[in-house]
């Protein structure tokens, strides 16, 4: 195991109607003056904007409010925002919905307090301050509301890039299951994919000896695997809605990551896919993985017979692990379709003729010096031949 800090500050708030307790946490966590930060319809449609703003007039809570946040969130709302939050004199923001609107609070509130501009963040440079985040989460899919990352994209090119610092970890984050009971189901999915996505990045590891967090991340897929299904059929099975939302943060706050190198390529490889067609992140992972994979299996076959094995049932051919390995990343393939995701380019809308534009900008656009590492490094060859296998 390598040596490694874990640093992961965030109260959680799980369960039935925890929403309504929000202006408390606010002023729990020193805010006086809040943005609430949130997406397209969803919060308003189902009443939740309503319950959090009496929640904070309860506690005599001042606001502003900025809606609006696209899924794959855009940097020209995060300039919005951050102007917002400096002329109001915002001290905390408030981020009501899923990734998108976590992501774009993060951004906005490490971009308020720098003189800079908060792309920076986006390339490379660690955050190291920010105003205090607050999440109520609506979707369980990017755990953003227990990370230190945040993902935007930047409109001129649409580099779809990350950031990260413990700074922009939330101070708190609610998450009642029963909010998300809301989600069409190729949403629920795409969160359910991404979900496990997150546990598969870091256990493709190059760190030996890693048996705590290879055993906790194989527990999490088998658990996706389990309940993936059951709220595909019952979408307002509170249990399974429950499993998967705390799962999704478990498998993104890095509890599962210390200690060991990670992959991370899938990721970089599909957030050109959601930022030029504007698909799910989790859709886009679902077409990205099965091909990453098989592409970079030779690096180390054992390890792909091992979770086929341990996660997707597969019998062991120690003659030929390849066809064990190969064998697993097939189920997982096709456990995802099942659950409805899409298998290639065409079904994710995406075009073949693109490939050359999304394997450049991916290793040379916006922060990039020609590759992209993590269990393996791919160079745009590379990069090109991925995509290719998901046509
Ligand atoms: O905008 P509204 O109307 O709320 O609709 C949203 C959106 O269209 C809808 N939705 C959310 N909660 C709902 C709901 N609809 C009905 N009922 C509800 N309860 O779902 C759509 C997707 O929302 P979004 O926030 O985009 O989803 P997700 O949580 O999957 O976030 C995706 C973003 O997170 C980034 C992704 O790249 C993508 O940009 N990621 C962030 C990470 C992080 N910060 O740590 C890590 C991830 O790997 C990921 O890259
Ligand atoms: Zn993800």
């Amino acid at each position: 195991m390598e040596n490694f800090t874990f640093y992961s500050p965030t109260y959680f708030v799980f369960g039935r109607e925890t929403e309504n307790e929000a202006g408390k946490y606010v002023k729990r966590f020193g805010g006086s003056k809040v943005l609430i930060h949130y997406g397209g319809s969803s919060a308003k449609k189902s009443g939740l904007l309503d319950r959090v703003e009496a929640s904070l007039k309860n506690e005599g809570l001042e606001y502003v409010m900025l809606g609006g946040v696209k899924p794959n969130p855009r940097s020209e709302l995060v300039y919005e925002g951050i102007e917002l939050c400096r002329k109001e004199g915002v001290d905390f923001i408030l981020a009501v919905g899923g990734g998108s609107v976590i992501d774009s609070s993060k951004a906005i509130a490490a971009g308020t307090v720098y003189d800079g501009d908060f792309w920076d963040f986006y390339c490379g440079k660690l955050i190291e301050e920010a105003l205090p985040v607050g999440t109520i989460l609506t979707i369980a899919a990017a755990g953003s509301e227990g990370s230190a990352n945040s993902v935007i994209t930047k409109e001129e090119g649409m580099f779809k890039r990350g950031s990260h610092g413990d700074a922009i970890r939330p101070k708190f984050s609610i998450l009642n299951p029963e909010l998300t009971q809301t989600l069409p189901p190729y949403q629920t999915a795409s969160g359910i994919t991404d979900i496990m996505a997150h546990l598969y990045e870091r256990y493709l590891t190059n760190t030996k000896d890693v048996e705590v967090t290879d055993r906790l991340i194989e527990a999490l897929l088998l658990t996706m695997k389990h309940e993936g299904p059951r709220v595909i059929a019952d979408p307002n099975c509170y249990e399974a809605r429950a499993n998967i939302m705390w799962a999704g943060m478990v498998a993104h706050n890095n509890t599962c990551g210390v200690g060991r190198s990670q992959d991370w390529n899938s990721h970089a490889i599909e957030h050109e896919l959601s930022a030029l067609y504007d698909c799910p992140h989790g859709a886009g992972l679902a077409v990205t993985m099965p091909a990453v994979f098989k592409y970079q299996m030779g690096h180390d076959v054992m390890r792909f017979a091992k979770v086929a094995v341990r996660v997707w049932g597969c019998q062991m051919d120690f003659d030929h692990p390849e066809v064990t390995a190969l064998e697993g990343i097939e189920a997982f393939q096709n456990f995802l379709i099942s659950l409805g995701m899409p298998k290639n380019f065409a079904e994710l809308g995406a075009k073949e003729e693109d490939i050359p534009k999304l394997a450049h900008v991916l290793c040379h656009g916006d922060g990039r010096n020609g590759t992209i590492s993590g269990f393996v490094t791919f160079n745009e060859e590379d990069c090109t031949k991925i995509y290719k296998m998901m046509v």
